[in-house]
């Protein structure tokens, strides 16, 4: 017996399933979201995930060297012909142990998903090849997104490699340049409408129903399949183990979803003892799911409060709220995949928290300076965290795994801007910024003369001679030590 896919209304009261052959991004009978589902042939299984490792030294063989197909067994919706990668998922856990230090954490307790070493610098192309695989099973040609920048990319990156016809969405906020040159670049047809992304996606998702474009976004239920993978290589990482806490930005909500699928389903095959808590980070200026779940909605067993629901976007519409953050990521007054970011939160025994603007950056700095760096959007993983720090929410001794979701350069000019306060126009900025960065590192600029740099440098001049070495010592960085 093989393990059959298929595809279901989340809404328990529906549960409607269809074939995986067909292109659906919202139940027929209902309107709800869309989960893949599987009956499990639990014999073809690995028994336990560390027969899942061995794969990837197989580099040779495409599916195996990607980060997402080398756990197919997870998510297996395809036939191996039929699969669409580039290579995503080559991803790595990194130990951040001094910017764990920093934050008053144990030795060694907080690691960082650095997502952004995808092939488009995104974690959407862990989506992307599922949802792409799937285009290609059903036959599509042109494949849309709406897109705050990332989608975009991901998105023409695989039309690009894999001949389908990539159009992009993006509407009058500032997208990053990173972002738009990539969708540019990779020849994805982009078009620019009137309104923010709620706006786009809104007319995408009707757009390509009457003109038969295969919808890329996150309400296609393949990508979220995709997304699961990023649990799996942190375990990988943690020898299997589950940290006690998961870290993730809330935009559009379908990372967190994907993330809850992922747990439920190990825990439902035995694979995995524990799952990990869940922390959504919202930005204070894009706060839907905070606030709906400040107010009390929860996903109580799939019957959700939609009145709730319908009375919050009201109130959006009333007062003129639309999303705002330097985040431009993850600025999204109405995230889609909020369901199913509910039952997430419910599986994974989760939390809410809403971080600003200024936050988000100083944490940006704060992970650039101890390391890699990533965009605005991911960074708010780090301010969460120090807010659940600092409400004993998490605990110092806890090992927590922040997704950073996105590539440093994507965004160059948030980072410019916070480090010189010279806004490259593109730049999005906080509003009423009086002085900028707490951690500015701003270019020194110093004649072109060895005095006048000896001196930019701080050293002196007579040392440098006559030691062994050049006679420079780094100064161990001084940071202000955060107190809980
Ligand atoms: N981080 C980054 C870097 C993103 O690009 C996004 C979403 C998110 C976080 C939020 O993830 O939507 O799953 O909650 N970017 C989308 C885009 C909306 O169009 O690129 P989510």
């Amino acid at each position: 017996m093989k393990t059959i896919a298929y595809q279901q209304c989340i809404n328990p009261n529906c549960a409607a399933t269809f074939d995986v052959g067909q292109t659906l991004t919202a139940c027929t009978g209902c309107g709800e979201l869309l989960d893949i589902n599987y009956q499990w042939n639990k014999a073809a299984l690995p028994k336990s995930l560390r027969e899942f490792q061995a794969r990837w030294q197989n580099r040779r063989f495409p599916l195996d060297y990607s980060g997402v197909w080398r756990f197919r067994d997870l998510l297996p919706f395809a036939s191996d012909a039929m699969v669409c990668t580039v290579g995503e998922g080559q991803t790595f856990l990194q130990n951040a142990v001094c910017l764990g230090r920093h934050l008053g954490m144990w030795p060694g307790q907080l690691w960082l998903q650095y997502e952004g070493m995808n092939p488009s610098g995104s974690f959407k192309d862990n989506g992307m090849t599922a949802a792409f695989t799937h285009a290609r099973i059903v036959g599509a040609q042109r494949v849309a997104c709406a897109s705050t920048g990332n989608t975009s990319a991901s998105l023409a990156l695989f039309a690009a490699m894999n001949g389908f016809q990539g159009i992009v969405f993006i509407g009058t906020g500032k997208i990053a340049f990173g972002k738009l040159s990539q969708a540019l670049d990779y020849g994805a047809r982009t078009l620019q409408i009137e309104g923010d992304f709620d706006t786009c996606l809104a007319r995408v998702r009707q757009v390509s129903g009457q003109l038969g474009l295969y919808l890329m976004n996150s309400v296609n239920p393949f990508r979220l399949e995709g997304q699961k993978t990023i649990m799996y290589r942190i375990l990988e990482a943690l020898n299997w183990e589950s940290p006690d806490w998961i870290i993730v930005p809330g935009g559009n909500l379908g990372n967190c979803s994907a993330f809850g699928k992922a747990f439920f389903e190990l825990r439902e095959l035995g694979l995995i003892k524990r799952i990990p808590r869940l922390a959504v980070i919202n930005a204070t200026g894009a706060n839907t799911l905070h606030e709906l779940v400040a107010g009390g909605l929860t996903w109580n067993g799939g019957n959700v409060n939609q009145a709730a629901i319908t009375e919050h976007y009201k109130r959006m519409e009333r007062d003129g709220i639309h999303a705002h953050t330097v985040a431009s990521a993850i600025e999204i007054g109405h995230p889609v995949n909020l369901k199913k970011a509910l039952r997430a939160l419910h599986t994974m025994n989760g939390v809410v928290a809403q971080v600003t603007d200024e936050e988000i950056l100083e944490a940006k700095a704060l992970i650039g300076r101890f390391g890699f760096g990533c965009e605005p959007a991911s960074a708010a993983t780090i301010a969460g965290l120090q807010q659940l720090l600092a409400r004993n929410i998490i605990s110092r001794h806890e090992r927590v795994a922040c997704v950073l979701t996105g590539h440093g350069l994507k965004d160059p000019d948030a980072t410019v801007y916070y480090h010189t306060g010279v806004n490259t126009k593109q730049a999005k900025q906080p509003e009423a910024q009086a002085t900028w960065g707490h951690m500015s590192n701003q270019p020194v600029k110093v004649a072109d003369d060895l005095d006048a740099i000896v001196q930019a440098l701080g050293l002196d001049k007579n040392t440098l001679n006559n030691s062994r070495s050049t006679g420079y010592v780094p100064t161990p960085v001084e940071l202000p030590f955060v107190e809980y």
